[in-house]
């Protein structure tokens, strides 16, 4: 399905976001190849520094990172920029850095390299200076500003979830004539310790991303479609088309996938791009607009919330033996097992909704 994001004309809403394997031109010239709509590269910086060993993480459903950026000097770009467009396709610099004419020489550069567009990355969590930048609106307006005055491509603002308020800081970043705004990046972590010997994953702070970050950035992006009219990317934990599916469902016009490409490789590009195309193919949608915050309409604040009493009942499946997981799950102390099935006992169910989730049959449910 062929969208328009910032005005750039996309075979399909999914991107390969900013990382190691975006990292030069041929690693970009192969997401393209495997059917990325396109592909923004690793953060190009003016001054590269050399790799730390090791610099990524994982325990099976998340990752640490600490690696900082690209290793390729911004001279270099120029030539890996070619082989990345050889193929065709769409290609977008990310740059970091921490002023606003540092920013905007790198972007000027890049766009004369053959850039599409540029993201602006300063919402990194290693190192202070950008999580405190992610969070303000009036430098993030001036870092936008002066890149924007630079060059002739859209430019798109990546933000930070970590962001006190990041519908202000998507505000500033509009007014400061972005075409679009991404969120989120990776999150400030530190993955896990050794209890043995107090070792920690990763030996400083990182970025975390994968699957566990995917509600903090659902929860970003339907925070910026409801408050700022701007075309959004929507990053963090995409795993597959549902997790893009529901991005876009709250508002987003596109979005980026990292840490599932690191993880299992180019083929899942290929896979996520099938299966969304076979979803829309199967739901006869045309355009992606039949979709974009369809679920932001059922998004209520929360003074909106029902208070009408609900409380949970069983429907007539049998129980898992011994399972027990809804009465260990009941802070209420509501339910109990009678030889071969459970009761609630209606005065002390608050209708909290926990055994709903911790049923393995989904025997319990709440009603009005
Ligand atoms: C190893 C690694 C390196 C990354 N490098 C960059 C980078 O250079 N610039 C940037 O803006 N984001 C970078 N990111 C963040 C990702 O682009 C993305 O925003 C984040 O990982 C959340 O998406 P995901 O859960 O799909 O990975 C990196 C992430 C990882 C895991």
């Amino acid at each position: 399905m062929n969208i328009t994001f910032m005005s750039l004309k996309l075979k399909n809403p999914i991107i390969v976001s900013a990382g190691p394997w975006s990292r030069d031109g041929e690693s970009i010239r192969k997401a393209i190849e495997a059917g990325a709509g396109a592909v923004i590269t690793e953060s190009i910086v003016s001054d590269t520094i050399i790799d730390v060993r090791p610099r990524i993480a994982y325990n099976g459903k998340g990752a640490q990172n600490i690696r900082l950026y690209s290793d390729v000097q911004i001279e270099g770009w120029e030539r890996e920029m070619k082989i990345a467009k050889s193929g065709g396709g769409i290609v977008i610099a990310s740059i970091s850095g921490h002023t606003p004419s540092e920013l905007a020489y790198l972007a000027a550069k890049l766009e004369f390299f053959g850039a599409d567009a540029i993201e602006i990355s300063v919402s990194n969590p290693m190192g202070e200076a950008l999580e405190i930048l992610a969070s303000d609106a009036d430098q993030m307006y001036m870092i936008v500003k002066e890149v924007v005055n630079h060059v002739d491509i859209p430019v798109l603002v990546k933000l930070s979830q970590t962001a006190t308020n990041i519908s202000r800081v998507a505000k500033a970043a509009k007014k400061a004539g972005a075409s679009g705004v991404s969120a989120i990046n990776a999150v400030r972590c530190i993955l896990g310790v050794d209890i043995e010997t107090g070792e920690l994953m990763l030996p400083t702070y990182g970025g975390y991303s994968g699957a566990p970050i995917r509600p903090l950035g659902l929860a970003a992006v339907a925070t910026i479609a409801q408050t700022v009219d701007i075309p959004i990317c929507g990053i963090g934990g995409i795993d597959n088309y549902k997790n893009a599916i529901e991005y876009i469902m709250l508002g987003a016009s596109a979005v980026q996938i990292g840490t599932t490409v690191m993880i299992n490789g180019f083929e899942r590009i290929t896979e996520i791009v099938r299966d969304f195309e076979a979803w829309e193919r199967d739901k006869k949608i045309k355009s992606i607009n039949e979709i974009k915050g369809k679920a932001l309409l059922n998004l209520k604040s929360f003074d909106e919330m029902k208070v009408e009493p609900a409380i949970c009942y069983p429907n007539g499946e049998i129980c898992v033996e011994a399972c027990n997981a809804c009465i260990k799950g009941c802070m209420y102390g509501a339910i109990a097992r009678t030889e071969i099935d459970v009761t609630i006992d209606k005065n002390l169910c608050t209708g909290c909704g926990v055994c709903q989730f911790v049923c393995p049959i989904k025997k319990l449910s709440l009603k009005w």
